[in-house]
């Protein structure tokens, strides 16, 4: 449940994953806490990829911090290892690096590698309104595992490609195995395409029926456009919301509406999961974050 400030703390966790690699997983972790974070959530994020997608999105140097390694094998807590200067609003990250792949060496044998990530999503649940994983593109990595095994929801990233039709079946089939054998809470918060092109409204359509054919209701609305300027903010080591007059670049708008419709979702799980909850107003979703309507006619550059 997503709370408001001043109320309890009790984090819901979202997995940010797929297989595939470059599927936009870690710039949807990245914007979408960043967009939770402009609706006033406080939001964590872990970078659990030793490539490190999202921590170097976020302009932090690999390897100059310790981070998800020492979480998740040493007794170094959250609060110590979170880095928040420079992070977009009400975002902290635990920062990734390489040596991350070599994990597997450094935790005890007798560990259960399904349940490495449980001691940090405990303290951090009171802490945080929402935490995110980001994941690697390898569902053998332990730390994808644990990912799987430990959130609340499962926010499947695919890029709106042809050649992602038969990965989006794969992706779907593979979660439903994870809900067999490791985690039957774990539920498909939707999936979000990314990169795509307004104009291919045959390929969006042949994409959304695989998604309503295996998870009915599941599908956003919002979907990510292909925008030079998402690239261009990662070079740069931030998110969209730190760049000059964000309110007008059309990708940030659209993650407001993503972060909007992930919040009536997890504030209305039930409904949401029978399949009975209403949409939301997303336009005045955004404008109340905004303080005011977005004018279209101002709107500029991807
Ligand atoms: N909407 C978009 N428009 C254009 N480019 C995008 C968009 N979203 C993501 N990209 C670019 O696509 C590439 C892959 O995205 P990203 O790194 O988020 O994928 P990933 O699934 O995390 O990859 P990996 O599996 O390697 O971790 C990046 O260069 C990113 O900047
Ligand atoms: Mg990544």
């Amino acid at each position: 449940m997503v709370r408001r400030e001043g109320e309890g703390r009790n984090a819901t966790v979202i997995t940010v994953g797929n297989q595939k690699g470059g599927v936009g997983k870690s710039t949807h972790s990245v914007h979408l806490a960043a967009a939770l974070g402009k609706r006033g959530r406080r939001c964590l994020l872990i970078d659990l990829d030793p490539a490190a997608g999202s921590t170097k999105h976020l302009g932090v140097p690999v390897n100059s911090f310790a981070g998800t390694l020492e979480l998740l094998t040493t007794d170094e807590t959250i609060e110590s290892l979170a880095v928040v200067e420079g992070m977009p609003d009400n975002v902290a990250l635990i920062p990734a690096r390489p040596q991350l792949s070599e994990i597997e060496s450094l935790l005890s044998k007798y560990v259960d590698r399904t349940c490495i990530l449980d001691r940090a999503l405990d303290a951090a649940r009171a802490r945080f309104d929402v935490v995110i994983l980001d994941t690697g593109p390898s569902a053998a990595f332990c730390t994808t595992v644990a990912a799987y095994s430990s959130s609340d929801w499962f926010l499947l990233s695919a890029f709106a490609h042809p050649l992602s039709l038969g990965g989006l079946t794969e992706a779907l089939a593979d979660i439903a195995d994870v809900r067999r054998a490791r985690n039957g809470s774990l539920e498909v918060l939707g999936v979000v395409f990314t990169a795509v092109d307004r104009r291919a409204t045959r390929l969006r359509g042949q994409l959304e029926e695989v998604v309503a054919r295996a998870l009915p209701g599941r599908r956003f609305e919002t979907a990510i456009p292909q925008a030079i300027v998402i690239p261009e903010a990662s070079g740069r080591g931030r998110t969209l919301f730190q760049m000059p007059r964000w309110e007008l670049i059309p990708s940030a708008i659209e993650y407001l509406r993503l972060a909007a419709e992930v919040e009536h979702r997890i504030n209305n799980r039930e409904d949401f999961l029978r399949g009975t909850l209403e949409p939301p107003d997303l336009d005045a979703e955004v404008a109340s974050t905004l303080g005011h309507a977005v004018t279209p006619s101002l709107v500029v550059n991807g």
